[in-house]
């Protein structure tokens, strides 16, 4: 049988990996800025990752959500104190556009309405409710234009407060930092007019972090840097480091009962060990405070390159955007100094999304780099 052919691959066979560093089939190593579409948050095979999951597959790997589950009562426990969110409840699955799924849902059950606005540009994921919210038609099949969303520019005031006050919304839902739309991120006051708006018209205001959480941004999640407290915060990619797994941390204020919502994988033991060891490695390592710090160290690098005509993006979130397509500038990264970045919808914005204790020194390298290749 041959795999069904939906995704152009850079031809590079990866075979192990260690920290930021990834060795192909044929002994060459790479950097990888990149980390699986911001997924690698710890680094690859970080040791006290392994032995935690290890040590879970030895006793237990997986039973269903009918039984007590101590592993994951001490993640949620865990999760609420690093992210400062201990007023929320959790819900776990197995993806970030499950995590986007469940909480639009959550939005509809809870105000038993269906409409729901979400942004321009906007990602979140490729399931039913979740594809619908996500601003591109060529991933939207027919059958999921049942959804009725209505898409708003950002830091457009009027316009939102237009759509919002009208019937029949169920939820907002944003990133707090686009992803793969392009680091475009609203402005603190159009946050606050969000939330507020939210409370006054009894929408629930969902916070998609699986991109931008987990001390991605430099804070745990992208929406602290504005002071809002959203409802309801999807998450998932830098949560396992890898392993599959997502969630939604839901406000303490919604009602729960049984059989609302279900997975049958979500919350198993294994993703709940992997979900641990990341947050105990980002709390040992003072991760979070790592990647605001290296933020700021790569912006004064960026600044010394005049082809970057902006940096976009919070922590190690970062875009740095061109005059140029940036198609070829990756490809020359990666087959002639082998580093792995990515792209964007905006095809002149190249995403830098690294495990978040890289040092000092890997941002150096990736810029001597970036300056033979912009050669
Ligand atoms: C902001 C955001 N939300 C949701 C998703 C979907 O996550 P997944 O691919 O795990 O379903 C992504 C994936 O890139 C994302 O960036």
């Amino acid at each position: 049988m041959k795999l069904f052919d939906v995704y152009p691959l850079y031809d590079v066979t990866p075979v192990s990996a260690k920290g930021i560093e990834v060795w192909d089939d044929k002994g060459q190593k790479y950097l990888d800025f990149y980390g699986g579409h911001a997924v690698i948050s710890i680094g690859h095979t970080h040791p006290h990752y392994v032995k935690r999951i290890e040590d879970q597959l030895e006793k237990i790997a997986f039973y269903s959500n009918s039984v007590q589950n101590p592993v994951q009562e001490a993640l949620a426990e865990k999760l609420g104190k690093a992210s400062g969110c201990e007023n929320y409840t959790l819900f776990m699955c197995n993806s970030g556009a499950e995590a986007n799924e469940n909480a639009l849902k959550m939005a509809s059950f809870h105000t038993g309405k269906a409409k729901v606005i979400a942004f321009r540009n906007s990602f979140h994921g490729r399931t039913s409710a979740a594809v619908a919210t996500t601003d591109n038609p060529k991933i939207n099949a027919p059958i999921n234009l049942q959804q009725e969303v209505t898409f708003l520019p950002l830091n457009d005031f009027d316009a939102f407060e237009k759509a919002i006050s009208s019937e029949g919304y169920c939820a907002v839902i944003l990133e707090a930092i686009q992803g793969v739309g392009g680091l475009d991120e609203p402005t603190t006051e159009f946050y606050q007019f969000i939330a507020e708006k939210c409370k006054e018209n009894g929408v629930v205001l969902i916070a998609d972090e699986v991109q931008s959480g987990y001390g991605r941004s430099g804070k745990f999640f992208a929406f602290q840097h504005h002071g809002i407290q959203p409802d309801i915060i999807s998450i998932a990619k830098g949560m396992g480091n890898g392993f599959p797994v997502g969630g939604i941390l839901i406000h303490e204020s919604f009602q729960a009962s049984y059989g609302l919502l279900g997975t049958t994988f979500g919350g198993n033991h294994l993703a709940c060990a992997a979900s641990l060891a990341v947050l105990e490695v980002l709390e040992d390592e003072n991760l979070v405070d790592n990647a605001a710090a290296l933020g700021l160290y790569f912006r004064t690098k960026a600044a010394a390159v005049p082809e970057i005509i902006r940096v976009k993006g919070r922590g190690l979130m970062i875009g740095l955007e061109f005059d140029f397509e940036v198609a070829d500038l990756r490809k020359k990264l990666i087959y002639d100094h082998y580093m792995f970045t990515g792209s964007a919808n905006n095809k002149k914005l190249l995403r830098f999304l690294p495990a978040l204790n890289i040092t000092k020194e890997h941002i150096d390298l990736f810029f001597e780099a970036l300056q033979k290749a912009l050669k």
